[in-house]
């Protein structure tokens, strides 16, 4: 599939997936949002895709924020459906067998920090700011900031985040836990990479059941949580990986996965 804002490229099981619209620091406009969501949609049934790198084009920004131009004109309709769409995103990933892994290369704001939230984990730049600009705007994050900044890193924490709009360095990220490690700018695409490579190359369906249960687990008791992580792992029992990688442990060899 042809993308307007979209670029992808596939290498050894990890496709690198960049916001392509460096003009605008990569905002994200109603189109974008469309492009993405096909985008996760086409990744997650690629064959040749076990692991994900989302990152924006250019030096400056991961993404600056949804389109502030086209959300100028919108009416209150517009403006829910517009948050939905978003969301739809940010669920998209969520519910994606491969695990998605944001590279912060520059400013993450609004919409552009909530497409980060909804990775499986965020790697920045040392130089990347990141932040919740709304309020400034008169308006409040709605691509599941709200939810997932404060079930990342605590109510009292999002809040100060959320009600100040201020921006926050990348070392402060770090700190707060939004962001799992900091690299210098040439590096983290690389970084990045490798980790998914890594990912690539272990059990695929461990890897999906893992993401499964974190993710779904987040949402039910801790009693619920164990009795559906205790389910999965049996499943994964029923798999050929599963007897491949316990196989190669004693052969001392290295496992083939098939993600089958
Ligand atoms: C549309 C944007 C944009 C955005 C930058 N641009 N951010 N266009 N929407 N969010 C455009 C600018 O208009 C400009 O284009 C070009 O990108 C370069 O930006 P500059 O402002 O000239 O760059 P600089 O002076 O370096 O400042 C960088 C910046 C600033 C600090 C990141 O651009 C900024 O504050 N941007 C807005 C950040 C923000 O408020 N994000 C949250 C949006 S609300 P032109 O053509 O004019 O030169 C949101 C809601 C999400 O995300 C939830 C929705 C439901």
């Amino acid at each position: 599939m042809d993308f307007n804002n979209l670029l992808i490229e596939t290498a050894a099981g990890v496709a690198t997936l960049t916001v392509n619209r460096p003009q605008a620091l990569n905002a994200l406009n109603g189109e974008v949002l469309t492009e993405l969501a096909a985008a996760f949609y086409q990744l997650e049934y690629d064959p040749a895709v076990k692991a994900v790198v989302l990152t924006g084009a250019g030096e400056k920004a991961f993404v600056a924020g949804a389109d502030i131009k086209e959300m100028a004109a919108m009416n209150s309709y517009e403006g829910h459906q517009f948050a939905l769409k978003g969301q739809h995103c940010m669920m998209a990933m969520e519910k994606m067998r491969t695990p998605v892994i944001a590279a912060v290369n520059g400013f993450a704001l609004g919409g552009g920090l909530e497409l980060a939230l909804g990775c499986d984990f965020i790697y920045a730049s040392e130089k990347a700011k990141l932040g919740f600009p709304e309020v400034t705007l008169g308006i409040m994050p709605g691509f599941g900031g709200t939810q997932n900044l404060a079930r990342l890193i605590g109510k009292n924490r999002a809040n100060e985040l959320i009600f100040t709009g201020k921006m926050v360095t990348a070392d402060k990220a770090l700190a707060w836990g939004i962001v799992n490690e900091l690299f210098p700018p040439e590096e983290l695409l690389p970084k990045a990479q490798e980790a998914a490579a890594a990912i690539a190359g272990v059990g695929t369906l461990g890897v999906a059941y893992a993401k499964n249960a974190i993710a779904n687990g987040l949402n039910m008791t801790k009693e619920d949580g164990f009795r559906y992580e205790a389910s999965l792992f049996g499943v994964l029992f029923a798999t050929a990986d599963q007897k491949e990688g316990m196989a190669a442990f004693v052969e001392k060899r290295k496992a083939v996965f098939t993600g089958k």
